[in-house]
């Protein structure tokens, strides 16, 4: 599925570019996680992955960091955000981008496979905690075997504190809110609006030891935690 804008091709790579600066804010390390992460997608298995699919991709960075790394790869890209696909389609990138909902096993059909590589980076918890459940064991079912499947999102060791005080605008209500700006992303901010018209983020965060359960009860049989910091992590499950 191919998304058109009118922005210019700068302009799609500023707002991708101020993505990852966004991104980096909410997740800590966020380079050397998926750096560890693709180097794992190699190592694990004994050779790159030829066939990827980035779930919650969103504006397509980190497919952008996948084919950079692994030029020959064929990456897809699903998420259910039109505007966000629209940049990913719009970047000088060989992907293919589908438009789906993780909210029902129905995903999948879309979704296409087998994969050598299905990754989620901070994108399980916008699901409730039985979605993230049902989800291991989908995407298990979209990897060839020996495939790897990688998921990065915030794992608190402890209780989730509180919420802080409010400092200001916090920066994706600001990335968001200067794209509203932007003429040529209005009719696609509205198809948005549309997509995700009655959905919220579950904000799901439980600790590394339910994900591994969850992994595990889905039939992966070693769930590995290749990357921690600052309550997040990175896991590894292989097919
Ligand atoms: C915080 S962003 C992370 C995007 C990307 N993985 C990254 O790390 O830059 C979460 C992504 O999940 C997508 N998403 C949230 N709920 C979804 C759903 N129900 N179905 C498909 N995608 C969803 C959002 O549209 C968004 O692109």
């Amino acid at each position: 599925m191919t998304m058109a804008t009118t922005l210019a091709p700068e302009d799609v790579a500023r707002w991708r570019r101020d993505w990852e600066t966004m991104m980096r804010h909410y997740q800590p390390g966020r380079d050397d996680l998926l750096a560890a992460g693709l180097t794992a997608a190699e190592e694990v298995p004994g050779n790159p992955p030829e066939r990827v699919l980035d779930v919650g991709g969103g504006p397509g960075t980190t497919a952008e960091a996948v084919l950079r790394r692994w030029p020959e790869a064929r990456v897809t890209v699903l998420d259910i955000d039109p505007a966000l696909l629209a940049l990913a389609d719009n970047a000088p990138l060989r992907i293919r981008t589908v438009r789906a909902d993780l909210g029902s096993a129905r995903w999948l059909a879309p979704a296409g496979g087998p994969y050598d590589l299905v990754m989620a980076l901070m994108t399980l918890h916008y699901l409730p905690a039985g979605r993230v459940r049902d989800w291991y064991a989908e995407a298990r079912r979209l990897l060839r075997p020996g495939g790897l499947l990688l998921v990065a999102d915030a794992m608190p060791v402890a209780p989730v504190a509180a919420e802080r005080p409010d400092s200001g605008t916090d920066p994706w209500t600001a990335w968001w809110t200067a794209l509203a700006r932007e003429p040529a992303m209005a009719r696609l901010l509205e198809e948005r609006t549309a997509a995700l018209s009655g959905l919220s983020s579950a904000e799901f965060a439980a600790p590394v030891g339910w994900h591994r359960a969850a992994a595990r009860r889905a039939g992966f049989t070693d769930p590995t935690v290749r990357w921690e910091r600052a309550g997040h992590a990175l896991m590894v499950c292989r097919r």
